[in-house]
């Protein structure tokens, strides 16, 4: 289907029940007329008249839909953790729209092509949960897609379906757009409901969690775009038929994207637990390696997914299974890198990001980020010394699990994965001489990873050499 996407969305019938992308195949979606003629809107008025929210919280919750903003946290679970009605508050929902990961790019897609499903399940959630307000917000660059969200809002507004008495109904909510800046810590929930707040958006320490105080200190749900647009197929169909799609652990259909590497890149609904070879070779998504090139590596889940060798071709596409590799499902958007790559150019390629979108607030991940980029950069250029894997891998141990947030843990993950299974490419590389070596071609790769963010400077020098043995014994701002 041409839809103005570089990355296509295919419209062929796949074989199997899908329902995030149904309507996507039809013509008039981002209009609330349109939408409404496919259906849009329908499940909503129908749980407002049958169902109380808790039935609605218990669907999902039964359904197993997990989290699709890349941690896979069980949705109806977290709906629970918000205090009990009686509570006096005022509960919100804050919904991420940054989509920031590299090679991710799915939300989008929902976002841009049909908005009223996504409304519809954030009314479905706020409902839920019995929320007086959603605030969406859209990462900077996603100019369009504010554009489509914000004319599909204003037409709710006119529809009676957003705001006082929704649908005649005693639920009342309002929907709000804020937009972003272009800092990808902004998809950090906290850091996003700081930066909703007007201020810096930094991450703030946990405890509290978001349901115990979030949005301006009241309880708030945060929920990724695909998450939401989930709901309505559940409250429509009930858990027991979404269930039968995917894995019991990992139920439902998932937004994969291909990248990097691939004949036919794009964004598909696949049931999760699908192979991952199925998706990179299969004509109906990736078809294959360019130029028929070999498989070098790839990975599953966007860039923090780190690195796995052909060896992982065959695990399934699930949050235990890609766990159990000792990488994630994380956004599920698969990065495919050939033979003719460097993998010490693409760990550098992508350790820049990690250390440019460091928010600083940690020595951990500020520091850290800054030499995993800068000792890459001195492989990658055939100026290694002989301590630098070890280097890079203690640096790696002192960034996870002991920041504000997960940014850190993320910029080591694809170094450790590169070293554990491409360990031999970067010897050769310290074993060569600076005048003999250089990286092979770049293929393009540094496109695939680094065009799905703002354009990088090389990374910044760090202030000193990093002290292997002490590492650990400073850094107590977090
Ligand atoms: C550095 C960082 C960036 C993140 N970026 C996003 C993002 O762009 N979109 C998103 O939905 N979740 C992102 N997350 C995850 C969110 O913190 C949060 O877990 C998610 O929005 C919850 O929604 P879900 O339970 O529906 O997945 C990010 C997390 C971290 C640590
Ligand atoms: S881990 Fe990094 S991004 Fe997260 S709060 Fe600390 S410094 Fe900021």
């Amino acid at each position: 289907m041409s839809n103005g996407y570089a990355w296509p969305v295919r419209d062929q019938d796949p074989g199997y029940p899908t329902y995030l992308f149904d309507r996507l195949r039809r013509e008039g979606m981002q209009t609330l007329e349109g939408a409404k003629a496919a259906g849009a809107y329908s499940v909503l008025e129908k749980a407002l008249k049958e169902l109380e929210p808790s039935q609605v919280t218990g669907m999902v919750k039964d359904s197993g839909l997990r989290g699709r903003g890349g941690a896979g946290f069980p949705t109806g679970l977290k709906w629970t953790f918000m205090p009990k009605f009686d509570d006096p508050r005022p509960r919100l929902m804050a919904v991420n729209a940054d989509e920031s990961e590299p090679g991710t790019c799915k939300d989008r897609v929902l976002i841009r092509q049909d908005p009223h499903l996504l409304l519809e399940g954030i009314l479905l959630a706020c409902y839920a949960m019995q929320c007086r307000g959603a605030y969406i917000f859209i990462r900077g660059e996603y100019v369009e897609e504010a554009r489509v969200l914000f004319k599909a809002i204003e037409e709710g507004y006119r529809g009676r379906l957003i705001g006082k008495n929704i649908l005649g109904s005693e639920f009342s909510c309002d929907i709000h757009l804020i937009r972003g800046a272009g800092a990808y810590i902004c998809g950090e929930e906290t850091a996003l409901m700081e930066a909703s707040e007007g201020k810096r958006g930094h991450p703030r320490p946990k405890p509290p969690f978001p349901a115990a105080a979030g949005l301006w200190g009241y309880p708030t749900t945060v929920n990724n775009i695909e998450t939401l647009c989930n709901v309505p197929a559940i409250v429509a169909n009930g858990p027991d038929w979404y269930r039968k799609m995917g894995t019991e652990a990992s139920p439902g259909n998932v937004l994969a994207g291909i990248s990097g590497h691939v004949k036919t890149p794009g964004i598909f609904e696949v049931p999760l637990g699908i192979p991952i070879r199925e998706l990179i070779y299969s004509e109906k998504f990736g078809g294959g390696i360019l130029g028929d090139r070999k498989l070098k590596a790839f990975l599953p889940g966007g860039s923090s997914s780190g690195f796995l060798p052909p060896s992982f071709l065959d695990t399934p596409l699930t949050h235990d299974d890609l766990k159990n590799t000792g990488s994630m499902l994380g956004t599920a958007s698969v990065i495919v890198i050939d033979e003719s790559a460097s993998i010490i150019r693409a760990a550098r390629v992508i350790a820049d990001f990690y250390h440019d979108e460091s928010c600083g607030q940690c020595s951990q991940c500020r520091e850290g980020t800054g030499w995993l980029a800068h000792i890459l950069k001195r492989i990658e250029q055939g100026r290694g010394k002989p301590d630098d894997l070890n280097t890079l891998l203690d640096a790696c141990a002192n960034m996870k699990g002991k920041t504000i947030c997960v940014l850190s843990d993320a910029a080591a993950w694809p170094v450790e994965l590169a070293l554990k299974h491409f360990r031999e490419e970067f010897e050769e590389a310290l074993n060569k001489s600076s005048s003999s070596f250089s990286s092979p071609e770049d293929s393009g790769l540094q496109g695939a990873l680094a065009g799905m963010g703002p354009a990088r400077e090389p990374a910044r020098e760090p202030a000193r050499e990093p002290a292997r043995e002490q590492s650990n014994a400073e850094g107590g701002e977090s």
